[in-house]
Parts: structure tokens; C-alpha cells; sequence
């Protein structure tokens, strides 16, 4: 399951990025159509300018877009290679702050200084000990009404299945299993579950809010949830809201057949 080292190794030395990420936009049409049909959708009312902070933007697939929604935006991220990467993209962006971190660390944030936190596509390779320490941070970064959003790792929720799994010799897993169900998680960490960001929440004086669970790139699990949280005391906060969304995929679907109808090369 993927460590902090092999996230490190993965996306600072590995990987090639040579779409600056938007390679993994292809199921939605594109970057454009993803973030217009499917991520802002789920997050403009939580984006009401101010000071925001991404986590883990890697190339800025999505920095791109929200840097023109606040007035300061901080990115944070554990490679080196991606913060620079995203120096040279927004170069002519004044209001962005640019951090490396040790992929747990937000001590180079002040206090009380945040308005909305957001990750996507990222942290699912994250296991539960790092979220559980971001969470921690964040109820003394965000500002009283602040507000949460993060894509993370569900794939705990079917920790028994994938015990079971690992108990078959490693040649017919390779064989059977992991087609059927390795492959498509994706390297998603197995330590972490929807249940456990909410009592991480919990236990740091946050409220988790709304968590949509959902399917990615496969049928039938739903290894991934987009949580929303804010301090207890915010005037976000209510009862957590959890909805399960196997249609995930075929949102995506529909996104792309919209955006190919509406683009410059539609056939
Ligand atoms: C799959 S890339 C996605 C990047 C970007 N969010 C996107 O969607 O294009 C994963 C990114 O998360 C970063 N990352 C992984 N674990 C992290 C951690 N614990 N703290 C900070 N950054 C992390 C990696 O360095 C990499 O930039």
C-alpha cells in the first residue's frame, strides 16, 4: 500500500507527467470537462474567494483553475519536481505561495488563515495515518466558517475482501484477482475508509458533512468518497450527509459524450 516514500518515488522521480496530468482527465473529455462538469459543480458554493490551499496539486491540473477563484492561493506538496513544475506553469500569478513538504507537515501555514481547503486526485494515495495528521492541522488553519474538501481513499471499506485476496498464491492472483479487483483500485491506500476521515474530524474538533462515496474506473466498489468538513462551530456545520454514488463513471461518461457535442473538433 502506498507509503509516503513511495508517493515520493512515484511522482518526484517516476512518473514522466507528460500531460501535466491531464492524461488522467481522458474518461471526462479532457481537464476542461472534468473541472467544469464534474468538480465545480460539487464545490462552488464553498469557494467564496478569500485564501485557499491546495493540497498535493502535482503539475496544477486543477490549481489552474481554482487560483482564479481567491485572492491568495497556497499549494502545498510533498515533490519537489511538482512544485516547480507548477512555479513555471503560473509564473505570472503573483498570489501564489509554493510549499515542498515531508507529506505531512502544514506548519508553514499560519493559523486561522484559511477559507477553503481542497485535494482531488491525490490523497487517495494516501493511508490513514497521513490524512488523520492533515485533518489535525487543518481545525487550527481553517478560519471559523472555513470549509473542507478532499478526495480520499475508501478502499478500507473492503479491507476483508482484499485480506481474503492476498491469502491466494501470488501467481493466480496475478493470474485472476488482480484483473478483477487489484487492478481496478488503483493504487488507492487500503488503510483508509469514509468511516475513519469522519472520526478523524471528529476528534480534531471538525465536522465532516457530506461524504459521497464513489466508484472509479471500475463497476462495482466504491473506493474513493469526496468529504466536505468545517469546525464544529462553523456555520457550515450539520449532521454528516453520506451518499453512495456507484453512477460516478458514468457522469464521467456523459460529461465527455457533452463536452465532444459542444467542442471545436465534434464529430
Ligand atoms: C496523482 S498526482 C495528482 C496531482 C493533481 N492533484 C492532479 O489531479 O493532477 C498525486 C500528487 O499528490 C502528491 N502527494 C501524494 N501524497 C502526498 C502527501 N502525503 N502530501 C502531499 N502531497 C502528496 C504527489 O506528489 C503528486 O503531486
Amino acid at each position: 500500500m502506498p507509503t509516503i516514500e513511495e508517493n515520493q518515488q512515484s511522482w518526484d522521480k517516476s512518473y514522466a507527467w507528460e500531460q501535466q496530468g491531464d492524461e488522467w482527465s481522458s474518461s471526462w473529455g479532457g481537464a476542461d470537462a472534468q473541472w467544469f462538469g464534474s468538480i465545480l459543480p460539487r464545490i462552488q458554493a464553498l469557494m467564496s474567494g478569500g485564501t485557499m490551499l491546495e493540497i498535493a496539486p502535482g503539475f496544477g491540473r486543477w490549481t489552474n483553475y481554482l487560483k482564479d477563484t481567491c485572492d491568495r492561493l497556497i499549494v502545498v506538496d510533498l515533490s519537489e519536481k511538482c512544485i516547480k513544475a507548477c512555479q513555471e506553469r503560473f509564473s505570472t500569478d503573483s498570489h501564489i505561495e509554493y510549499h515542498v513538504n515531508d507529506g505531512k507537515s502544514l506548519a508553514m501555514i499560519p493559523d486561522n488563515s484559511i477559507d477553503f481547503v481542497f485535494s482531488f486526485d491525490s490523497l487517495v494515495h494516501a493511508e490513514a495515518d497521513v490524512l488523520a495528521t492533515y485533518l489535525a492541522q487543518l481545525a487550527t488553519k481553517l478560519k471559523p466558517n472555513g470549509v473542507g474538501f478532499i478526495h480520499h481513499s475508501n478502499l478500507g471499506q473492503y479491507q476483508p475482501i482484499l485480506s481474503l485476496i492476498e491469502q491466494i498464491p501470488s501467481e493466480m492472483r496475478a493470474e485472476i484477482v488482480n484483473k478483477i479487483l487489484l487492478e481496478p483500485t488503483r493504487w488507492r491506500a487500503g488503510s483508509m475508509t469514509a468511516k475513519l476521515f469522519a472520526d478523524y474530524c471528529d476528534r480534531s474538533d471538525l465536522q465532516c458533512i457530506c461524504q459521497e462515496l464513489v466508484n472509479w474506473e471500475n463497476e462495482g466498489l466504491l473506493i474513493d468518497s469526496f468529504s466536505l468538513f468545517t469546525p464544529k462551530n462553523s456555520i457550515w456545520a450539520r449532521e454528516n450527509n453520506i451518499v453512495e454514488n456507484l453512477g460516478f463513471m458514468n457522469e464521467a461518461a456523459a460529461t465527455k459524450q457533452r463536452s465532444h457535442l459542444y467542442s471545436i473538433n465534434s464529430k
